[in-house]
Parts: C-alpha cells; sequence; structure tokens
C-alpha cells in the first residue's frame, strides 16, 4: 500500500534547515489586492434585502443638551425602512472597551462635532445617506472644551493623573550645573486606512446575529453587538478576512459600526451594512492624540542627563477608549534611549469636546520619544556640540541600564552596535561636515542631519491581552486549515503564521489554507495590536502544529519500530528512518488508526509582571530596536522641506520574513514621517474637524519618498527571549524612525542663527518651519541690536548669518 522511497531521495530532505520561515516569501493576497480580487467586506455579495445603515448628526452641534430631535421627514423618504435612535437599543447603549463612556448613540447630550445621534436603514445607501439630513434638532449648546489649556484649566480629565518618579527629581534639576525647559506641541493623526470603517451584520435564528467587521479585535466586537443586542456572547460570532489598513483605527473603533448594523439587522431582520462615508470617518472616528508636553531637563557641561521633569498633556477627546494605555505608553517611552538618573513622568489624560482619540501604530510610544529627541536636540545646541554625540552619551549602558519604570534594558549593546553599523553605513560624519559647509555658503536654503535611535517595547502593557490561541486541522490529503485569533490589515501576519505552520509540519505552504479570523473558531482573543500578532497567534499556531506533529511521530515511531528521533516531516514528505510517504498518506493511515488530526494552540506571553498601581514589574518581555539617519533641505523663505536622504537599519531579530518586514519598516517610516511633516489636523474655534478629506489632509504620496532610501535589516544574534524563530516584532517600533526627519528639521531651523535654540513643533509642516526659521532671525536680530551674544558660543559665519 506505501510506496517506498529510496534511501537516497530522503536523505536530500535534510533535517535541521528552515525551508518556510526566514525567506522573502510575497504576502498571501499580493497578488489579489494589486487585482482587486481580494474581497473586503463591501466586496462580499449582498443576499438578497440587504439594507444599508447611514449615521445621523447634528451638523451644527459641537457640544449641548439634546432638547428635541424631529425625524418625521427622515422616515418619510422613500426608501428609507426605519430610523432607529438610542430608544431602540435592545440591550446596552454602548460601544466602549471598558469604560461604559461611548453610547452607539447619543441621548441627551452631544459630546462632539460628529457624534451620532441616529441611523437611517434604507435601501440604498445614497437614499439613507440623503435622509439622515432631513433630521431637526433642537439643542441648547454648551460651551465646549477643546484644547489642552481649556481642559486643563477646567480640570477635565477622562481618566485620572497617572507619574513615574524615580530618585529626586527636584534636587537633580536644581544641582545640575546647566539647565533647560520648553514647552513642545505634537499633533495627532488621522489613520488614513485605505478601506474605511465598515461592518455587515446578518440575522441568525434565535436571535443570533453574524457580524463581518473590518475590525483589529474581532472578540471586542461580538461582545459589543451582544452588549447592545442584550444576548449573550455565544449568539453572536465576528468574523474579518482582511482589512484594508487598520493602523490601531480598527483596535476599538470599529465597534461602533458594527453595533449600528447588528441593531439595524435586529430592528429590520435583514442582513444590513454600514459603510461609513470617508468624511465622516474622518469627522467621527478617534484619531492618534495630540499632546502638549512640559519639559525640564538638567546635565551637566558634557551633556550628560542629570534629572528630568516631562508633563505629558493629552488631549483624549470626549470619552476614555484606549487612553489609559496608550498615555502609558507614552511615558514608557519618554526615555527614548536615554537614561534619566533623576526622574518624574508625569500625565494627564485631559478630556475635550473633539473625536475620542484612540490607538495609533505606536501607541503613544512615539510622542514620548520624539520629546526626549527634541530634549537631546536642545541640549546639543546649548552646549555647541553634535546631537548624535550627546545621544550616545546619554545611551544605556551596562551600568547605567534600568529605564524610570524599572525595567533593565537587557540589549543595550544591540542599540550601540545599530548606531554604531549606521553611523558608518550612513557616513555620518562626512556628511555633517557637507551640511555644515552647505550651511556656510546658502543663505536661503538650509541643510540639517539628524541619526536617532528606536527602542522600543513589545507587549501589550495591559497583561492579560498578551494570550493567543490558533486552530490547526491537518486533513486525510495532506492539507492543512489555519485558523488564529490575529487579524491581518495589510501587515502580512497571515503569511508569517502560515509559514510558521509549514515550517513545523513540513507541509508546503501552497497546502495550508489561511482562513479568515473567526469568533467562533478561536474565542476570547486580543486585538491584534502591540505589534504583538505573529509572537502571540505565530506561536500559539506553532504549539497547535506541534502537537499535532508530535502525535504522528509516536504513532509512526510505534509502527515502524522506529525512534522518534529518525522521524521528519519535509516538503509535504514524511521520513521515517530510511523511508519516505507523502504527507497525505500519514495523514490518512493516522486517522484509520484513529489519530487526532486538529489541534487548538495556545500561547501566553512568559515573563510579564507589571503592576500599574505600584509602577513595579516588567511591562515588556523584550524591546526592538531600530536606527535612523536622515538629511533634509528646508527653504528658509517659504519653509518647503524635502528629505534628501534616509538611511535605517532596524533589528526584527531573525526575520521571520525579510520582504514583509523590509515592506512594514519603509511604511512605518513612511507613515511616522507623514505625522511629523505633513499631516496636520486643523479644528476651527468652534471644534469642528477642517480637515476632514484628503483634499486638505495631506498624507506622505509617492513623490514624498525619499530619493535616496536605504533600508537594511540588523544582522544580529536573533531575539534573546524565546520568540518564535528567535524573530522580533515588527509593525510598529518602524514609525519612530522618523523621529530622524523632525530633528534633522530641527537641525536645519537651527543652522538659520547657529547658538539659538529653534522653537520648533510637530508636525513640521511648511508654515511651521517658517515660523520657526522666523522666531530664529527675530531672536539673532535682537540679540544684535542689545549687542547680547548668542546664549552660546556657535560659530556664526557671516553668509550663514540672518538675512
Ligand atoms: N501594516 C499595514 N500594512 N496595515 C496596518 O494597518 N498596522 C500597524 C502594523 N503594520 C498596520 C500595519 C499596527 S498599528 C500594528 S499594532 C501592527 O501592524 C499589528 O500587526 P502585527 O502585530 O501582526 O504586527
Ligand atoms: N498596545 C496596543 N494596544 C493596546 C495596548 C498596547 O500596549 N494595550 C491595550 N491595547
Ligand atoms: Mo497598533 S496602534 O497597536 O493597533
Amino acid at each position: 500500500m506505501t510506496t517506498k522511497a529510496k534511501a537516497s531521495e530522503s536523505q536530500t530532505i535534510e533535517a535541521g534547515n528552515l525551508v518556510s520561515v526566514q525567506r522573502p516569501i510575497r504576502h498571501d493576497s499580493a497578488a489579489k489586492h494589486v487585482s482587486g480580487e481580494a474581497i473586503y467586506i463591501d466586496d462580499m455579495n449582498e443576499p438578497v434585502g440587504t439594507l444599508h445603515v447611514v449615521p445621523g448628526w447634528d451638523r451644527n452641534t459641537v457640544c449641548g443638551r439634546l432638547i428635541s430631535l424631529d425625524l418625521d421627514a427622515v422616515r418619510a423618504t422613500p426608501g428609507v425602512v426605519a430610523v432607529i435612535t438610542a430608544d431602540d437599543v435592545p440591550g446596552t447603549n454602548d460601544c466602549s472597551s471598558a469604560a461604559g463612556d461611548d453610547p452607539v448613540m447619543a441621548k441627551e447630550e452631544i459630546s462632539f462635532f460628529g457624534q451620532v445621534v441616529f441611523a437611517v436603514v434604507a435601501t440604498t445607501r445614497e437614499i439613507a445617506s440623503k435622509a439622515a439630513r432631513k433630521a431637526v434638532f433642537d439643542v441648547e449648546a454648551y460651551q465646549p472644551l477643546l484644547t489642552q489649556e481649556d481642559a486643563a484649566a477646567n480640570d477635565s480629565m477622562v481618566l485620572p493623573d497617572y507619574q513615574f518618579r524615580r530618585g529626586d527629581p527636584e534636587a537633580g534639576l536644581a544641582g545640575a550645573d546647566r539647565k533647560l525647559d520648553g514647552t513642545f506641541r505634537i499633533g495627532g493623526q488621522e489613520h488614513f486606512y485605505l478601506e474605511g470603517q465598515v461592518a455587515f451584520a446578518m440575522p441568525q435564528e434565535d436571535l443570533g446575529m453574524q457580524v463581518y467587521s473590518s475590525t483589529q479585535h474581532p472578540t471586542e466586537i461580538q461582545h459589543t453587538v451582544a452588549k447592545v443586542l442584550g444576548v449573550p456572547d455565544a449568539l453572536v460570532n465576528a468574523e474579518v478576512r482582511r482589512m484594508g489598513g487598520g493602523f490601531g483605527g480598527k483596535e476599538s473603533q470599529a465597534n461602533q459600526w458594527a453595533a449600528l448594523a447588528a441593531i439595524a439587522a435586529r430592528v429590520t431582520a435583514k442582513p444590513c451594512k454600514l459603510r461609513l462615508d470617508r468624511d465622516d470617518d474622518m469627522i467621527m472616528t478617534g484619531k492618534r492624540h495630540d499632546f502638549r508636553v512640559n519639559w525640564q531637563v538638567g546635565f551637566g557641561a558634557n551633556g550628560l542627563i542629570r534629572a528630568t521633569d516631562i508633563a505629558f498633556q493629552a488631549r483624549c477627546g470626549y470619552s476614555a477608549d484606549l487612553s489609559l494605555g496608550v498615555n502609558d505608553r507614552t511615558m514608557f517611552h519618554a526615555d527614548s534611549s536615554y537614561f534619566y538618573p533623576d526622574a518624574v513622568i508625569r500625565s494627564r489624560r485631559l478630556k475635550t469636546n473633539t473625536c475620542s482619540n484612540t490607538a495609533f501604530r505606536g501607541f503613544g510610544g512615539p510622542q514620548g520619544m520624539i520629546t526626549a529627541e527634541k530634549m537631546v536636540e536642545c541640549i546639543a545646541i546649548s552646549l555647541g556640540e553634535d546631537a548624535l554625540t550627546i545621544r550616545k552619551r546619554n545611551f544605556y549602558t551596562e551600568e547605567r541600564n534600568v529605564t524610570p519604570y524599572g525595567m533593565p534594558v537587557e540589549e543595550h549593546e544591540v542599540l550601540h552596535d545599530i548606531v554604531a553599523q549606521l553611523e558608518a553605513s550612513s557616513d555620518y560624519w562626512v556628511r555633517r561636515e557637507k551640511v555644515r559647509d552647505f550651511n556656510k555658503h546658502n543663505a536661503v536654503l538650509k541643510k540639517g542631519l539628524a541619526l536617532t535611535p528606536v527602542k522600543f517595547g513589545i507587549s501589550f502593557t495591559l497583561k492579560h491581552l498578551n494570550q493567543a490561541g490558533a486552530l490547526v486541522h491537518l486533513y486525510t490529503d495532506g492539507s492543512v486549515q489555519l485558523n488564529h485569533g490575529g487579524t491581518e490589515m495589510g501587515q502580512g501576519l497571515y503569511t508569517k503564521v502560515a509559514q510558521i505552520v509549514s515550517e513545523e509540519l513540513g507541509v508546503n505552504l501552497d497546502k495550508i489554507r489561511i482562513t479568515a479570523t473567526d469568533t467562533s473558531k478561536v474565542p476570547n482573543t486580543a486585538p491584534t495590536a502591540a505589534s504583538s500578532g505573529t509572537d502571540l497567534n505565530g506561536m500559539a499556531a506553532k504549539i497547535a502544529a506541534r502537537t499535532i506533529k508530535d502525535r504522528l511521530i509516536a504513532h509512526l515511531a510505534e509502527q515502524h519500530d522506529c525512534p522518534p528521533e529518525a522521524i521528519f516531516f519535509r516538503d509535504d514528505k514524511v521520513v521515517v528512518a530510511d523511508e519516505t510517504f507523502s504527507m497525505a498518506q500519514i495523514a490518512r493511515e493516522a486517522h484509520m488508526a484513529r489519530i487526532q488530526l486538529s489541534d487548538a494552540g495556545y500561547y501566553a506571553t512568559p515573563m510579564i509582571t507589571w503592576d500599574r498601581e505600584s509602577t513595579t514589574g516588567r511591562p515588556f518581555f523584550y524591546f526592538a530596536y531600530g536606527a535612523a539617519c536622515s538629511e533634509v533641505t528646508i527653504d528658509t523663505m517659504t519653509g518647503e522641506m524635502i528629505v534628501n536622504r534616509v538611511d535605517l537599519l532596524h533589528d526584527v531579530g531573525h526575520s521571520l520574513n525579510p520582504a514583509i518586514d523590509i515592506g512594514q519598516i519603509e511604511g512605518g517610516f513612511v507613515q511616522g514621517m507623514g505625522w511629523l511633516t505633513t499631516e496636520e489636523l486643523v479644528w476651527d474655534e468652534k471644534g469642528r474637524l477642517r480637515t476632514h478629506a484628503p483634499s486638505t489632509y495631506k498624507i506622505p504620496t509617492a513623490s514624498d519618498i525619499p530619493d535616496d532610501f536605504r533600508v537594511r535589516l540588523y544582522e544580529g544574534k536573533g531575539n534573546p527571549q524565546d520568540t518564535v524563530y528567535r524573530s522580533k516584532a515588527v509593525g510598529e517600533p518602524p514609525v519612530m524612525l522618523a523621529n530622524a526627519v523632525f530633528c534633522a528639521i530641527h537641525d536645519a531651523v537651527a543652522n538659520v542663527a547657529p547658538g539659538f535654540i529653534p522653537d520648533l513643533n510637530a508636525p513640521a509642516t511648511p508654515e511651521e518651519i517658517l515660523r520657526a526659521v522666523r522666531l530664529m532671525r527675530d531672536q539673532a536680530h535682537r540679540a544684535a541690536e542689545t549687542a547680547v551674544k548668542p546664549p552660546v558660543k556657535a560659530p556664526v559665519d557671516p553668509e550663514g548669518a540672518p538675512a
């Protein structure tokens, strides 16, 4: 019955070499993304009778008390099937992750411009959309709190203040040789996922609900839909095959749209789809938190930091959403890669009448890190030293290796090595001279150069989220179905996990069917977030595959009377001592022998002990590292800026898939660059978002990619922690490589009047660059008039002097 292979053939299948992981395998949907065959929720065939839901809101109100709402004209519109309000919610009118402060539809009070008050269900989306505008609102307007200043002055907070403190920062600041302080503003960021928020709900028998949602967190969609419908979780099923991007914007904020679609489906007993209009999406959903930061740093004449006091004020919007975790992560990254002997890091989570800010790639970390980099740029200017020198002097080392929150930086040598390698490969010091020379000979154009580090903590800082499950089925023809709790948003998670299962089971990738994430297959999942998708789900899938393989090995060892070590799996074949069988044969025979060919793997990240209350323990399993060098040119007459060259060196441990990892690094960097340079959110004085379309909100395009863009993976010893094939998470850390672009612009502005410190905020748009340049010139003129020297001795050049 079995075909015996020759011994020589079996020997070509070697044990020990990796065949599927650590290879540049293309994204499983790459071709489909390009051809348009990849199915997103709005591409799904609609069942007969499908209705369309459009949310309704008051375009004249920022916040106020809802006195009355007249929906007669909406209801009377031909094609409108139902109009739903808070009173129609069968269960609880809340779609928040935890805090209970996010109504699906506002009832008595409108809290921000764009808050949903009702929803129209109609035969087409166009009809629903037009009808929704016919609502008549009577609102008693309140004075909105819009800015950090407004909220702080009114002690308006979504969550209590929080801080980390080490040593005696007050004494450290008082006793330091030098001291600098400032206020730094950091802008928010719109996610601009290509696929907007969308959900499709299909009623099932016995009050069940099947929901397709573009979400990073299917389990929370399940819970939210169950909660708003007032049914047990077990009656609801959430499924997502892929998102057209999430970037954090679908970690919690897909909930509301799934809830509305499900309520509409319950009320009408028809399949109901809600796909947000792009403008509505930008107006209604939360963004990256914008910050105001008051910082103080004390340091020595050598630039060594003695003490810091950093006070973060985040605009959280009208509800808590994920602001606790986001702001904690800001604090965890306020050190960047620098040792602060004495430090206090403070955080206020301010409540404003604006959309509720949420997760965005980096989850608060970028805002913490850019503050540290801004601080270091200022130290360097004040000492007349190169910023890279000051950076390296303050890096974590063997002796100085504990973060302000008490976690040791175990891989500080990786940080040093990456920076040293990039310093050499980017030709930093030669180019520094060239930049200096250029600036000497150009009064209008100024160049800037910066090399900045990245150290990003990997793990959810909410401990219980660090777990995952996977479901692997081996069928009797040797093919495999793979499912896990992670979601695919373009980052390549499905491909990586398939590679891992392929490696473990010795089944070729084309035999593995990747299936949609589904709460009925793998329950109680964490969101796909915190860059941990592969670490968690890859490990769970590996464990499941390993369990199936172990069962087969035990069976085969007994059948063939050979030691387990003589059995291995490779290329859809199984080698048993000197015989080779096809995987299909082995699976079929094992099934006949009643061996279970399916398994549910489970993984929980070890070593995480963070206790938020006492601010002790270890929040992260490990850190991911990287470094970036950017050179920019600014036009001091117009504020325009171009990025001339970028060199990135990034640590992904042993890469599971170098093609996907490079893509994540390039994409993350460009997204970070957009945040820090061109993407500006503008609310008018009344609190209305004015930048709610690509016409007014500028994300990077192909033409913004640096002409000279060099991206490399760091080749080190792999992750010292026991992660899947010693890889490291890659999703978010590269965003912070873009700090080098901001610092290079800061450097260019500093070169307008050497010795003076620029007042440059993020994003460094042309307007902001121009403002900072003018302030530099004003400072220099004033100093010249009063014959006061610059605050520090700096090389003043006649040609480079202020125009
Ligand atoms: N890459 C693409 N193409 N699209 C995305 O939406 N999201 C980022 C990152 N890379 C995102 C992406 C964010 S915010 C996170 S947390 C991670 O991917 C999540 O996936 P991972 O944990 O599998 O890396
Ligand atoms: N990162 C991303 N998402 C999260 C986190 C985090 O640390 N904690 C809770 N949700
Ligand atoms: Mo990413 S911000 O953790 O979804």
